[in-house]
C-alpha cells in the first residue's frame, strides 16, 4: 500500500473499531461462566476470530452475528479437548491468556501459531504457571506448546516482567484452582481482565500499596454470566489522533473510546507535547471508563517520558514516534525494552524506518532518542513492518506528510483494524 500526503488534515466523526484487549476477554470470560451472554460491537479482526475459534474448538456454543455475538457458557470446567492443534495466529494476547486457561483443564491442548507469534516468548507466562504446577510439554521458549491439563496449587507469584497478559494467564489459571492465589504486580498494566470477572461475579480483590498491586482470587467460584458492550479502542483511535495533530486543518470527534487509566499514557503523553484533545462525556461502560475525543491540529513540542510511562502505553510507541518526529524539539522515550517482544522488534523498526524518512532518530539502550527535522527528504521509501499491524499503520499516517511511503506487508493491519484504510481515506487521507 501506498501512503501519499494529504493537504486539508483529517476531519469529522470517525468510526474507531472495537478494543482488542477486551474483545478476546469477551470471549474468554463468558465461555468459562455459567448461562447465556450477549456481546455487542465485538472486534471482528483477525486476532479476535482466532480467540473466536479456538473458544469454539474447545466445544463452547457461540452464534455470531456480525459483530454480536452470543456465548452459551456452562462453567469453569465444561470446556472440551480440541480435536486439532489451536491455531492463533499472530495473536499474543491468545496465546498466553489461553496458556494460563488451558493449564488447568483436564485435558491436554496445543498451541501454534504464525511465523511472528512463534519466535515470540512463552516462558514469560510458562515459568510462574509452573510455580502454580502446571505442566508443559515443551523444548523451548516458544510456539507450538504443548499444555497438559493438571490441577494446580493456588500460590503467591510476583510478575517479572511488566505485562498484562502475564497478569491475565495467571489470573485465569487461579479462577479455576482452589483456594486464594495471590499475584503481585510491581508496575501497573491493563487491568480489563480484573474488571470484567468481577462484572461476572467473580471472588476478586485489588489491594494498591504505592505502584505495587496485589491481585487476590479465591478460584473455583463458578462465575455468572453477563452481556458486554465493548468501547472503541484507544491504542486504533491513536493513530488518528496523531494523524489530526500533525496535519494542518484538521479537527476530528470519536465516539466511545475506552479510556481505562491503566491505559491513557498516549492521551498524557500528548498532552505534554501541547496536544489539543478534549475529552468530554466520561462515562462507564460495562466495567471500563469511555469518553469522546475532540481532537485539532496542534503545534506539538518534544518531550521526555520515564520507563513507568511504557507500560500505560506500551503499543502506542509507533504512532508516538511518528508525532515526535513532527514536534518541536527532541524527544526522548525512556524504558522500551519490552518493545523488542512485540508482533515485531518495534524499537527497530521505528528506527529503522525513521531513519528511511530522514529523520535522526536513535535507540540508547533501551531509550528511544528522537530529533525532529525542519523538512524531510525521504531516503528510501520502502518501509519495513515485519508484517506487525502497528507499525504499519504508524508509517501510513507518516506518508501523511511525507507523501510516496509504500508500506509492506500492510495486510497485517486485519490484526487490529480491518477497515483502517477506508475510515481514513474517507475523513481526508490517501492511501492507495
Ligand atoms: C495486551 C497487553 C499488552 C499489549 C497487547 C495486548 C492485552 O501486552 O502489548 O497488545 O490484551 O493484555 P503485554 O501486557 O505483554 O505488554
Amino acid at each position: 500500500m501506498i501512503s501519499n500526503k494529504i493537504e486539508k488534515g483529517i476531519n469529522g466523526d470517525i468510526k474507531i473499531p472495537a478494543d482488542k484487549s477486551i474483545s478476546h476477554r469477551s470471549i474468554i470470560i463468558p465461555s468459562i461462566s455459567n448461562g447465556i451472554s450477549e456481546i455487542n460491537n465485538l472486534l471482528m479482526s483477525d486476532d479476535v476470530l482466532h480467540t473466536l475459534d479456538a473458544f469454539k474448538s474447545l466445544g463452547v456454543k457461540i452464534i455470531s452475528e456480525d459483530k454480536r455475538i452470543i456465548i452459551f457458557g456452562k462453567g469453569l470446567n465444561s470446556l472440551s479437548k480440541s480435536k486439532k492443534n489451536i491455531y492463533l495466529g499472530n495473536s499474543g494476547t491468545s496465546a498466553r491468556l489461553l496458556t494460563g486457561l488451558l493449564s488447568t483443564q483436564n485435558f491436554n491442548s496445543i498451541l501454534e501459531g504464525d511465523h511472528s507469534l512463534s519466535s515470540r516468548p512463552m516462558n514469560r507466562i510458562i515459568d510462574p504457571l509452573k510455580l502454580m504446577g502446571a505442566k508443559f510439554n515443551k523444548t523451548s521458549d516458544t510456539l507450538p506448546l504443548e499444555i497438559i491439563g493438571a490441577k494446580l496449587k493456588n500460590t503467591n507469584i510476583e510478575i517479572k516482567i511488566p505485562s498484562a497478559q502475564i497478569k491475565s494467564g495467571l489470573i485465569l489459571a487461579a479462577i479455576n484452582t482452589s483456594g486464594v492465589s495471590k499475584i503481585i504486580e510491581k508496575n501497573i498494566t491493563r487491568d480489563h481482565t480484573e474488571n470484567m470477572l468481577s462484572s461476572f461475579g467473580a471472588d476478586i480483590d485489588t489491594k494498591k500499596i504505592g505502584s505495587e498491586t496485589s491481585i487476590f482470587i479465591n478460584g473455583k467460584k463458578e462465575l455468572k454470566a453477563n452481556n458486554i458492550e465493548v468501547p472503541s479502542d484507544l491504542s486504533s483511535s491513536a493513530f488518528f489522533i496523531v494523524a489530526a495533530l500533525i496535519n494542518k486543518g484538521s479537527k476530528i470527534f470519536l465516539q466511545n473510546i475506552n479510556i481505562n487509566p491503566t491505559r491513557d499514557g498516549i492521551l498524557r503523553a500528548l498532552k505534554k507535547m501541547g496536544a489539543k484533545i478534549e475529552i468530554k462525556n466520561q462515562r462507564k461502560l460495562s466495567g471500563e471508563i469511555v469518553a469522546d475525543l475532540n481532537v485539532e491540529y496542534s503545534n506539538l513540542k518534544g518531550c521526555e517520558l520515564n520507563a513507568e510511562m511504557a507500560e500505560l502505553m506500551i503499543d502506542e510507541y509507533p504512532i508516538l514516534s511518528i508525532a515526535a518526529a513532527f514536534a518541536k524539539g527532541p524527544s526522548l522515550f525512556r524504558g522500551l525494552k519490552e518493545l523488542r517482544v512485540k508482533e515485531s522488534d518495534r524499537l527497530e523498526l521505528i528506527r529503522l524506518n525513521l531513519n528511511k524518512c530522514g529523520c535522526d532518530c536513535k535507540i540508547i539502550n533501551d531509550d528511544l532518542l528522537i530529533k525532529p527535522a525542519k523538512i524531510y527528504n525521504t531516503l528510501d521509501n520502502n518501509i519495513r513492518t515485519d508484517f506487525d499491524h502497528r507499525i504499519a499503520m504508524a508509517f501510513a499516517i507518516m506518508g501523511s506528510k511525507l507523501g510516496n511511503l509504500k508500506i509492506e506487508d500492510s495486510n497485517s493491519i486485519n490484526t487490529s483494524f480491518p477497515n483502517f484504510v477506508d475510515t481514513y481515506n474517507r475523513s481526508g487521507g490517501n492511501i492507495l
